[in-house]
């Protein structure tokens, strides 16, 4: 079953997507109609692989929060050196535990906060540079985590604009490798991106400075194996990127698709974006299921699952779940927040880049809503092909703003 799971995760997005047999054509259909449906077979619904699915809020945030779940099967070796190796996100603990340790500190409050003004700089250098009609995704979501992951890691400013391309290349291929020609690609990228990382830690092996590169390679050795220290790189690259473009993305996209929603921001951007946030956290979350595997026999309300079976765990699907919140289906910024929406999954896995990402995001929409209250759409959006991951890859806009 780990084997499958590893082929579908390798060998392109739908076949042997459990959401491909209920009909989800990858970026172009709404999934949540297709979560519905799951929803109405029942809270645990087999899969035709012998796994089984969950939309259910409870169901899912036990699951992840479950230890006698896991990531990966015990025993079993990282993901192939070709693929996408991400580091801690795909192990169980204590490997886990130890290399968390690590990045966790990079994130704390004190080290948050202090990307703010950053945050702020570079997004009101983003919209004094926009056109009165851009594309709010290359123009403006994308540019924003770049800098501050780069940031974040210490990467030199001359090799930033390198560093985005390929971490877009190996960022999306996380569902898959869909061709020859892709494939070639990521080979060719994750080839580039470690020669930088190789350049990396030898710059801060000798001259450390305070960003998480430099704890990395002081640890090297001890709590980190030389081997560990690239993937775990190639993560924060990773999730940090790809997750945070795609939610302010989709939060533009909620609120052009609600324009009293959009009109509440901008009469207080300073209290509503936090909100407005949240609600596309939940209502359209950018990551929308990831998986765990049963690590010994045990039962899920009531239903015996066996080792080795993997459960789907729905985000999309549970961040709806009528049981948790009043008329899921509304995009409301203002709602009454009943239950914690899982955008940022549960248990020992749960995000540890939530806070910056919500930084980023809450300071972009508050900033875009101050500057171009009259922001409207100027053309289709486009989706990514990806089932997993959820959000335009384009998105015209219009606002000339204020002047
Ligand atoms: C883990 C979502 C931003 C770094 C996760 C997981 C989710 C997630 C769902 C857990 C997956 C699972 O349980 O299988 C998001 C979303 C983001 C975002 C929606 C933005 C809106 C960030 C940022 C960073 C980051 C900005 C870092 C710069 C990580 C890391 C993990 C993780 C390192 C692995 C945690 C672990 O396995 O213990 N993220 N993320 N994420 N995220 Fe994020």
């Amino acid at each position: 079953l780990y084997r499958e799971r590893l082929a579908f995760a390798y060998s392109g997005y739908v076949r042997r997507d459990p959401t491909a047999l209920l009909g989800l054509r990858p970026g172009r259909d709404d999934p949540y109609a297709i979560y519905e449906r799951m929803r109405h077979q029942g809270d645990l619904v087999p899969t035709w692989l012998g796994n089984w699915s969950t939309t259910s809020h409870r169901i899912c945030d036990a699951v992840l929060r479950d230890r006698r779940f896991g990531v990966r099967p015990e025993g079993e070796p990282m993901p192939p050196s070709e693929g996408v190796n991400l580091s801690f996100l795909e192990m169980n603990p204590p490997d886990h535990t130890r290399l968390r340790r690590l990045a966790q500190p990079a994130f704390s409050p004190r080290q948050v906060a202090g990307y703010g003004p950053r945050i702020e700089r570079t997004v009101a250098g983003l919209l004094d540079r926009a056109p009165a009609e851009f594309d709010l995704v290359s123009a403006y979501a994308a540019p924003l985590p770049i800098a501050v992951i780069t940031d974040l890691l210490g990467v030199p400013d001359a090799r930033t604009d390198q560093f985005a391309r390929y971490g877009t290349v190996i960022g999306g291929a996380i569902d898959g490798i869909r061709s020859l020609p892709h494939a070639l690609r990521l080979q060719a990228a994750r080839g580039e991106l470690d020669a930088l990382f190789r350049d990396l830690f030898a710059l801060r092996r000798a001259e450390p400075a305070d960003d998480i590169v430099s704890r990395i390679v002081a640890a090297e050795g001890d709590q980190v194996r030389p081997d560990e220290m690239l993937p775990m790189c190639i993560l924060l690259l990773v999730a940090g990127f790809e997750t945070t473009v795609n939610l302010i993305g989709n939060a533009v996209n909620a609120l052009l698709d609600h324009p009293d929603q959009w009109k509440k921001l901008c009469a207080d951007p300073e209290t509503m974006a936090e909100k407005a946030i949240e609600e596309t956290l939940r209502f359209d979350p950018p990551v929308q299921r990831t998986y765990r595997v049963a690590l010994e026999p045990l039962e899920l309300e009531g239903t015996p699952v066996r080792k080795g079976q993997y459960v789907a765990t729905y985000i999309g699907g549970a961040n709806r779940d009528p049981r948790a919140w009043a008329d899921p289906g509304r995009f409301d910024i203002e709602r009454e927040q009943t239950a914690d929406h899982l955008a940022f999954s549960s248990g020992i896995h749960y995000c540890v880049g939530q806070p910056l990402a919500r930084l980023e995001a809450v300071i972009a929409l508050r900033a875009l809503a101050q500057r171009r209250p009259d922001l409207r759409r100027a053309g289709r959006i486009r989706r990514r092909a990806s089932t997993t991951i959820r959000g335009p890859l384009r998105l015209p806009v219009r606002g000339a703003g204020r002047p």
